[in-house]
This record gives structure tokens, C-alpha cells and sequence, in this order.
């Protein structure tokens, strides 16, 4: 099993890292101050079968992952679950996000149902629609950047995110140096609600950088638009004293912008 999911995860890495221009730049700079190890990784989705948070939830059990907690964001209308591994606390957690499309116009609804008569269950990383054209891109950005995401990329890894903690041994010791590292290299954070989000007491650190621009293929030709976005954890011990592994709805809020253009 482990090995299993050592060759899922790389699959998902190699498939991020070709979309996320800053991810493997960053990914070795870090790596010469420690061992990167990852967090969590994230995954979008919509909420209707075959490829809803519930069948994510059977999906991922399979690889020995159990629904740890339940998250809302009402403005951006999405639930998410993070997983944990059952018996392998070393394995990554895992972060996914349905957009609730009742919630949404009826025209989304429309578009989206029409992607997802295309899907017969969870691939990844897999589109299971053919290519949206740049104009109907334009018209979900406006409404749900969430929902352009998702229609554009399919289901692949969202973000993958270092664990900051595992650099202690080396010469950073916090979130604050680690994005001293990387802005001092060039890289943009997203620094809306602040460079960190999160808090020593709510038991979690996290910060990101900002999505930045690639060339993507459409139905209609190619264009450049925001795809992928490397997040930073940092996490403290909760009341039982062993290290937080949960997330914080308001800092997630934020983070999820990573992708937004401002
Ligand atoms: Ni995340």
C-alpha cells in the first residue's frame, strides 16, 4: 500500500509541478535547507457523482484515507473534508473542496452538468471533460473562479504544501523565515489577510504563493491563465499536546484566493 501511494502521490506531483511554474524552483530551494515533506494535497471538485466529495471519500479509501474533518465556506459555496491516513501518520493529508452548484446561477449549474455527463468516476489526474472553450472560462471567472478551475483543469492536484515543521532540523525555524527565504528569491506570496494566516493557538501556520500565468490549451486556441498555486504549513500542538492536524476554515478562505487575479 505504501508503495502504492508513494507512486499516486508522484504521479500527482509530476502532473503539478508541469502546470505550477514556482513549484519545483521552490521545491529545491527549500530542499537545500531540509528534507521537503509534504503537508497535505489538494484537490477541487463539483458536487455530483460520479466525482463528488463523496466519492472522493470511497475513492481515497482505498488508499487507507478516512474523513478527519468537515469544513464549510458559505460565500464561496463549498464543503471540503480533509483525510487523514489511517494507520501512517507520515503519509500526506488530503484537502478536497465541492463547489455546491444548487447554490450557484442556473446557467453554471447548466454548464457544469453538462461537463460532468462526461465523467465516469475519479481518475487522477484526469480531465473527464473535453476542452472548455476560453469564452465560456470567461463568463465562471466572473461568477465562480472556483467553478473555472475545476472546467479548465479537470481533477488534478490543486496545491501541494510543505510542511514546515520538518525544516526545524535545518536552518529554518518558522513560517516567517521560510517566506523571508522565498520573497527574498523573487517569489510572490499572496498576502491578502496577510503573509501568514493563522495563528500559534489555532494550532496552524499556513502561507502561499500566488498562482501565476501559463498557456493553456482551450477548445477555441490558447491563452494564459492562472493554474497552480505552493502552500506552506506550519503546525503547533492542540490542547492534547500533539501537533494540530486539522485546518482553519477562515485561513483556507484566504488561500483558496491564491488562484484569484487581482
Ligand atoms: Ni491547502
Amino acid at each position: 500500500m505504501k508503495n502504492e501511494n508513494a507512486s499516486f502521490f508522484e504521479k500527482l506531483w509530476r502532473d503539478y509541478i508541469s502546470i505550477t511554474p514556482d513549484a519545483k524552483p521552490i521545491h529545491d530551494l527549500i530542499g537545500q535547507h531540509g528534507i521537503v515533506t509534504n503537508d497535505h494535497i489538494a484537490f477541487r471538485t463539483f458536487n455530483k457523482s460520479p466525482i463528488a466529495l463523496a466519492d472522493f471519500t470511497t475513492f481515497l479509501k482505498n488508499f487507507g484515507y478516512k474523513v478527519a474533518g468537515n469544513y464549510t465556506f458559505v460565500d464561496k459555496h463549498l464543503l471540503s473534508h480533509h483525510y487523514e491516513h489511517e494507520s501512517d501518520p507520515t503519509q500526506p493529508k488530503i484537502f478536497v473542496s465541492e463547489l455546491v452548484l444548487e447554490d450557484c446561477s442556473e446557467k453554471l449549474q447548466k454548464f457544469c452538468l453538462s461537463l460532468l455527463k462526461h465523467a465516469q468516476k475519479i481518475e487522477l489526474p484526469f480531465c473527464p471533460w473535453p476542452k472548455i472553450s476560453y469564452k465560456d472560462y470567461q463568463w465562471l471567472m466572473a461568477e465562480s473562479e472556483f467553478a473555472a478551475w475545476v472546467s479548465a483543469f479537470g481533477l488534478r492536484a490543486n496545491h501541494f504544501t510543505v510542511l514546515v515543521n520538518a525544516l526545524y532540523a535545518g536552518s529554518i525555524k518558522n513560517i516567517e523565515q521560510l517566506n523571508h527565504l522565498l520573497t527574498s528569491q523573487g517569489f510572490i506570496l499572496n498576502d491578502k489577510g496577510g503573509e501568514v494566516k493563522g495563528t500559534v493557538e489555532e494550532g496552524l501556520k499556513q502561507s502561499s504563493t500566488m498562482a501565476k500565468e501559463i498557456t493553456w490549451e482551450f477548445a477555441d486556441g490558447t491563452h494564459p491563465i492562472l493554474s497552480c498555486y505552493y502552500e506552506f504549513a506550519e503546525r503547533f500542538p492542540g490542547k492534547q499536546g500533539s501537533l494540530y492536524q486539522g485546518f482553519i476554515t477562515q485561513s483556507a478562505d484566504k488561500i483558496f484566493e491564491s488562484t484569484y487575479r487581482y
